[in-house]
């Protein structure tokens, strides 16, 4: 089963298999995408805001927590700002890049 992730302010769609990182798929669609520290859930580089779809992602863990606050603070801890390294797919979503870079 294979699900659709669409980056909204690029124009762009990938998609990902059932439980696939929402990283990999991008970066396997062809997506360019940021992930300086490997995708190890230890920088905000992959950082992506769900528009979409919030219903069918894997929830937020500790180390995601951790890191997300760690980086940026408390005020990106709202739910809709996640690191696609650690987010899992398990239904259509719809991304796009923060801007708090
Ligand atoms: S690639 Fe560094 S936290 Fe996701």
């Amino acid at each position: 089963m294979t699900h659709t992730i669409e980056v909204v302010d690029r124009n762009e769609k990938v998609e990902a298999e059932d439980g696939q990182d929402v990283l990999n798929a991008l970066l396997e669609g062809g997506v360019d995408w940021m992930h300086a520290c490997g995708g190890f859930c230890n920088c905000t580089t992959c950082r992506i805001k769900i528009e979409e779809g919030s219903e069918n992602i894997s929830d937020m863990e500790k180390d995601e927590k951790n890191t997300l606050r760690r980086f940026q603070g408390e005020e990106v801890l709202d739910g809709s700002f996640r690191l696609s390294c650690q987010v899992k797919v398990y239904g259509d979503i719809k991304i796009s890049e923060p801007e708090w870079y």
